[in-house]
């Protein structure tokens, strides 16, 4: 199986021998892809929704990997025990959604050691709770795919250090290492941002609000920061 550059990415910050739980796995690319290259020799693919739980699992067992790759239909942490896995992978859903998923179960978030994140939007949010929750982001990449640019994040325990807060929009890391597609994340960031303030501009009561002026000063903050670069 070959997999694309944003889940590539992701398969290569899960480190070897781990037991790895990929929750909202879909077709279970993911583990079936480290499992046959023996990465690692266990994982869970878990799935809230029916019918990608059936393609997962069928993906699974006509590759003959079910002893390696346990496939279960749940919601979110709810399909592992606290210590089944050490690292998890919750990628291609929203920041929200993704916090939601660690915030529910925290019995199991904090038997992880690991976990790899790779929202699809609300990347700030996520990158904020995890400070706030003392998970200290160790490692951040941006991926091109099909015109798109992903985020992915890793992050193991330990308290993290203080981060500007502009830093949660563009990832600390990802300015920190200056990575290659930097300048086009942040003008991304800035071109969203602006599609938002203007869309705000057509109404009176949406210009006076308090978050109208907290999007214009994180604006403000990005093109400041575009300008270092
Ligand atoms: C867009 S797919 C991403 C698949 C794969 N993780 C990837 O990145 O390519 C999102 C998957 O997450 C599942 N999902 C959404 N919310 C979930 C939750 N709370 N728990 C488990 N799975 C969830 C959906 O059913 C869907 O299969």
């Amino acid at each position: 199986m070959k997999l694309g550059e944003r889940l590539k990415t992701i398969a290569d910050m899960v480190p070897a021998g781990a037991t790895m739980a990929d929750i909202g796995t879909d077709h279970a690319y993911l583990p079936i892809y480290l499992v046959t290259r023996n990465v690692i020799s266990r994982a869970i693919a878990g799935d809230i929704h029916y019918g990608p739980y059936l393609s997962a699992k069928n993906a699974v067992e006509s590759r003959q990997l079910a002893e390696q790759v346990s496939v279960r239909q749940g919601n979110g942490l709810e399909v592992l025990s606290p210590g089944e896995a050490d690292v998890a992978v919750i990628a291609g859903m929203g920041g929200a959604n993704i916090i939601d998923i660690l915030t529910s179960r925290p019995e199991v978030t904090i038997s992880i050691k690991r976990l790899i994140l790779q929202p699809m939007i609300a990347a700030a949010l996520v990158r904020e709770w995890l400070c706030i929750n003392n998970w200290h982001i160790v490692d951040e990449q941006l991926v091109e795919e099909d015109g798109r640019l992903y985020q992915i994040i890793a992050a193991e325990q330990g308290i993290s250090r203080q981060v500007e807060p502009v830093l949660y929009e563009i990832g600390p890391l990802l300015w920190h290492t200056r990575h290659p597609l930097l300048k086009q994340h942040i003008e991304e960031l800035i071109s969203h941002l602006r599609g938002v303030l203007s869309a705000m501009a057509g109404s009176t009561e949406a210009v006076n609000s308090v978050k109208y002026r907290e999007f214009n000063g994180k604006l403000k903050e990005l093109e400041d920061k575009l300008a270092c670069l």
